[in-house]
C-alpha cells in the first residue's frame, strides 16, 4: 500500500456522508487506514440543499480522530456566518457553494483569513463563467457532478466537458489548484474524470455502501490508475 500522497492518479476523499455515523471513529479510521487523502465531511442545511447533515461538533469529533486533512463542504446558506467555528473545530479545507454567496469574493478572502485552503463548488446547473474574476484566490474547485443534497446519486455526464472547461481556466490564471469531483464517482467513472482534469475524486457510496471493505474499495480506485 504506497503511503499516503505517493499514489499516481488523483487524491481521493472519502466522504463520510455514507458512513456509518454510530461508528464515526473507525469508519474514519478505515479510510485512514485503507489510504484515503482527505476526510470529506459535507454540512447540510435544509436550506441550500433539502437534506439536513451534521455540523460543527462532528468536524471537532473528526479532527480528534485524524491528522489527514479535513475537506469541509458547506452546503448551506450564509456560509460567512459559520466560516470561523469550522475553522476552529479543525478544517483544513473549507468549501462554499458559489450560489449560497452573495458576497463570494469577501467569503473566499474570509476563508484564507482563518488560515484554510480556500474551495468554492459549482452546482451542475452553474456555468464556468463564474470563476472569471475569483480564480486567482482559489486552492480547490469543487465541480459537483450531481446535484447536492444526497449521496448515491448518478453521475451527471455533462460534467465532464465542464471539468475540461474549469481545468482550461484555472491552467490560464492559476494553475496550481486543483479540481474536486464530488458526486456518482466510482472505480468505473474515475479515469474518465481524472483524465478531464479533476485531482480529487470525492465518494460517498463507492467507498463506505459498496459490498467490499472501505479498504477494498479505495484500493478498486488505486487499481483504475496503476498502468
Ligand atoms: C452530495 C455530497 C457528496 C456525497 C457524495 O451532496 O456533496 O459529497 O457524499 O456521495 P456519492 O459519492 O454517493 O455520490
Ligand atoms: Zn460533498
Amino acid at each position: 500500500m504506497p503511503e499516503n500522497g505517493q499514489h499516481s492518479g488523483p487524491r481521493l476523499a472519502p466522504s463520510i456522508l455514507a458512513a456509518d455515523l454510530g461508528h464515526l471513529e473507525d469508519e474514519i479510521r478505515a479510510a485512514v487506514d485503507g489510504g484515503a487523502d482527505y476526510v470529506h465531511i459535507d454540512v447540510m442545511d435544509g436550506r441550500f440543499v433539502p437534506n439536513i447533515s451534521i455540523g460543527v461538533p462532528v468536524v471537532e469529533a473528526a479532527r480528534r480522530v485524524t491528522t489527514l486533512p479535513l475537506d469541509v463542504h458547506l452546503m448551506i446558506v450564509e456560509p460567512e456566518r459559520y466560516i470561523e467555528r469550522f475553522a476552529e473545530a479543525g478544517a483544513d479545507l473549507l468549501t462554499v457553494q458559489v450560489e449560497a454567496c452573495v458576497h463570494v469574493h469577501r467569503t473566499l478572502q474570509q476563508i484564507r483569513e482563518v488560515g484554510c485552503q480556500v474551495g468554492l463548488a459549482l452546482n451542475p446547473g452553474t456555468p464556468v463563467c463564474v470563476l472569471e474574476e475569483i480564480a486567482s484566490l482559489l486552492d480547490v474547485v469543487l465541480v459537483m457532478s450531481v446535484n447536492p443534497g444526497f449521496g448515491g446519486q448518478s453521475f451527471i455526464p455533462t460534467s465532464l466537458r465542464k471539468i475540461q472547461r474549469v481545468r482550461e481556466l484555472l491552467d490560464a490564471v492559476n494553475p496550481e489548484a486543483l479540481i474536486e469531483v464530488d458526486g456518482g464517482i466510482k472505480p468505473e467513472n474515475a479515469r474518465e474524470v481524472w483524465q478531464a482534469g479533476a485531482g480529487i475524486l470525492v465518494a460517498g457510496t463507492a467507498i463506505y455502501s459498496s459490498d467490499r471493505s472501505v479498504a477494498e474499495s479505495i484500493d478498486a480506485f488505486r487499481a483504475v490508475f496503476v498502468d
